[in-house]
């Protein structure tokens, strides 16, 4: 009810401002990397499956969900590959049931999934199974779900429940819990350093007082949003990592303000969406100073020279002024390879209060629904 909305407007808003405390929650307990976070449920009495065991068997990862949680695959395969070393093929759910793939038994099957009650991914994880792969776990927020039953392995998030059918603070949980299985799965190949363990459970740790400078971004973000709630149309783009950002971020502004968004890799640009760059259609760039920083300035400057107006999540220390055309958040602090879980977060923020400015049902975005249990 109202009651439980407290100070906030709408639950959307009141999920968003929840990170903190649900990535807290989640990584509770979590004193050090071991395959054990992972281990299967107790089912009557009986001691479930061992993680140890499934990582000491696999040599490669499919990550398979619909929506927002195969976004959160998405950037997951970024760490697996690039920190755990692990081949990792994300796919979406109702694509991979219907087409013939080729199995290969040494395989975790990953499924992620906020209600783990979605049909498709229900349907994919036993599709898997049906060929020949028994080593699956599950990244899922509810722990009683038919999910969480029908895979080995899990590792509950804590988001707690969510109600606005847009799912934000389950995406970032996903990722955390994502993060910690790409930890597990680098320390079984013998690829995490103690050095590397300590550094990146003291960022993970950090990360709600990190979000928490993130949200106090929301005036800023406000101002974007007024910019927004006029337009039809917005193209978002972002580089590696950040790519699924950009995704979710379109994903979100679509869902909740029936703006139509589509987020593109950056390199993509002059292939293609280049053509669609006026005056009308602002263009968002989620720019964290990593490695591909100078490749995304001059994707950039593709835009601002065909008169697109620039809306920028810069890092604190990526030297992008605000100037004409050409708008500047810049994000508290550099968060390397936990970026994401932080940039995400003006794109929620944005898609939000653009849906407030246009009057939709935020909580309840027309023709979707919040768990898809029927195909
Ligand atoms: C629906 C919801 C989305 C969600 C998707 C997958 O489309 O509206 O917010 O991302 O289902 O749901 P799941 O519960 O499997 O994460």
């Amino acid at each position: 009810g109202a009651a439980e909305l407290g100070p906030y407007r709408h639950y959307m808003q009141k999920e968003i401002f929840e990170q903190p405390r649900a990535i807290a929650d989640t990584l509770e307990g979590v004193e050090g990397i071991v395959p054990e976070l992972f281990d299967g449920a107790e089912v009557d009495g009986q001691p479930g499956a061992s993680a140890y065991r499934v990582f000491e068997e696999i040599d490669q990862v499919l990550i398979l969900a619909c929506g927002t949680s195969y976004y959160s695959g998405c950037a997951a395969k970024y760490w697996l590959e690039g920190i755990a070393g692990v081949p990792t093929q994300v796919e979406i759910a109702s694509e991979y049931r219907y087409r013939d793939s080729v199995p290969n038994p040494r395989t975790l099957v990953v499924t992620i999934s906020q209600s783990g009650e979605t049909a498709d991914t229900l349907a994919a994880l036993r599709h898997a199974r049906s060929l020949g792969m028994a080593q699956t776990l599950t990244i899922c927020n509810v722990a009683t779900s038919a999910m969480v039953r029908e895979c080995k392995l899990a590792y509950i998030t804590r988001a707690g429940v969510e109600i606005g059918v847009a799912s934000t603070k389950a995406f970032t949980t996903q990722l955390a819990g994502l993060f910690l299985l790409t930890l597990a799965l680098a320390q079984s190949k013998g690829r995490l350093s103690e050095e590397d363990e300590a550094r990146y459970l003291k960022e993970m740790r950090h990360l709600p007082v990190a979000l928490q400078s993130v949200l106090a971004l929301e005036p800023q973000v406000v101002a974007w949003a007024e910019d927004f709630a006029r337009k039809e149309n917005a193209l978002f783009l972002g580089r590696g990592l950040h790519y699924p950002i950009a995704l979710e971020g379109a994903l979100k502004l679509k869902e909740v303000t029936y703006i139509h968004a589509e987020a593109y890799a950056a390199g993509e640009l002059k292939h293609g969406p280049l053509a669609l760059v006026t005056s009308e259609m602002p263009v968002v760039a989620v720019a964290p100073n990593d490695a591909l920083l100078d490749k995304l300035k001059s994707n950039l400057q593709e835009v601002r020279a065909r008169g697109g107006v620039l809306y920028v999540l810069a890092d604190g220390d990526t030297h992008i002024e605000s100037s004409e055309g050409l708008h500047v958040i810049r994000m508290p602090e550099h968060y390397g390879r936990l970026s994401p879980l932080l940039h995400v977060v003006p794109l929620q923020l944005l898609a939000y209060h653009t849906a407030c400015a246009r009057g939709t049902d935020v909580d309840k975005p027309r023709n979707l629904a919040k768990s898809v249990t029927v195909e």
